[in-house]
Parts: C-alpha cells; structure tokens; sequence
C-alpha cells in the first residue's frame, strides 16, 4: 500500500466586490435568477449563470416537486438547459448564489455532488476547465478553477 494524495487549491475573494467586474454582473445574474426558484419545500433558493463562448448567458434555479427527488438544482437546471440550447458551446464560467428563506446564508454554498458529476461531464466533452464561483447571499466567494477540483477521482468516459 502507498498513500495517494489529492489536493485542491480553491481561490476567496471576500466579497462580490472584489470580483472581477464581468463575474460580478454575471453573478447578479445569478442572484435574479435565484428569485425565480421554486423551492416550497426546502425555502433555499439557488441560482446559476453560465457564460458561454458564444457570449450568451444561460441561467437556472433549483425546482422543487411534491416528491422530492423529482426537483432539479439550480446548477443542473442551467447546465442542462446551455446543452440542450446550445450543443456546440463551450462554457466559459459559472457562478452559483443560494439563499435561505430561513436563516443569512453568509458561507460559499458549493455545488452537491450530484451537481459536481453532472457538471465534470461537461468538463471532459468540451477538453476544457469550468471555473465556478459560489456563494451565499452575501459574504465570501469561492472559485474553483476547475470541477475535477471539486470533485477529485471523478467517474467519466474514460471508465467505460
Ligand atoms: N440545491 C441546489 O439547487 N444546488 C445545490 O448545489 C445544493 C442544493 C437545491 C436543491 C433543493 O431544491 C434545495 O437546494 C435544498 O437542498
């Protein structure tokens, strides 16, 4: 046996401010778009925004159904919807903001796991990184350079 290391380095910028001015917009997009989730059940809102290499912008939220599993994140919803719209594209960034109906959510929120497999796939068909930027409503933004950082020894094609 031997030990086999992973390692992450995620970037923080303390607030949306400190973001570059094109992630900033595109993060106020996200925020917009996190107002139009449905989320009945959990009252956690969150939105996503993709931009794309042909300049346009791709939006989701999370929604919610009356059998649970049936709902969709936010990162999903919109990471979906940019394939289906554009199948040629190539996704430049994405960003992601949750917030709670409940409670400040202050702390980055970053994508479930689901969301972190479903987006490598992506990942791997275009043979270039995703950075995301996630966050809450406000405080501190995380970026991952790449999804394989959020999600070491992914599952892929290469396995089939
Ligand atoms: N949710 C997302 O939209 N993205 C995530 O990465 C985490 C969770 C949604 C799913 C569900 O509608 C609600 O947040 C609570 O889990």
């Amino acid at each position: 046996m031997k030990p086999f290391k992973v390692t992450s380095t995620f970037e923080v910028y303390e607030s949306i401010e400190e973001l570059p001015e094109v992630i900033r917009d595109l993060m106020k997009q996200a925020m917009r778009a996190r107002d139009n989730a449905y989320a009945p059940y959990s009252q956690f809102k969150v939105g996503a925004a993709l931009v794309l290499n042909n300049n346009e912008v791709v939006t989701g939220s999370n929604q919610e159904n009356a059998s649970y599993p049936s709902g969709l994140c936010a990162e999903r919803t919109a990471i979906y919807y940019a394939g289906a719209k554009y199948p040629e594209a190539q996704i430049n960034y994405m960003v992601v903001s949750a917030k709670s109906m409940k409670h400040k959510v202050d702390a980055p929120v970053p994508p479930c796991g689901a969301c972190r497999q479903a987006l490598v796939e992506y990942e791997v068909k275009q043979k270039s990184e995703i950075p995301v930027f996630f966050m809450g409503e406000s405080g501190q933004v995380m970026k991952a350079n790449s999804i394989k950082d959020l999600l070491p020894l992914m599952f892929d094609k290469t396995a089939l």
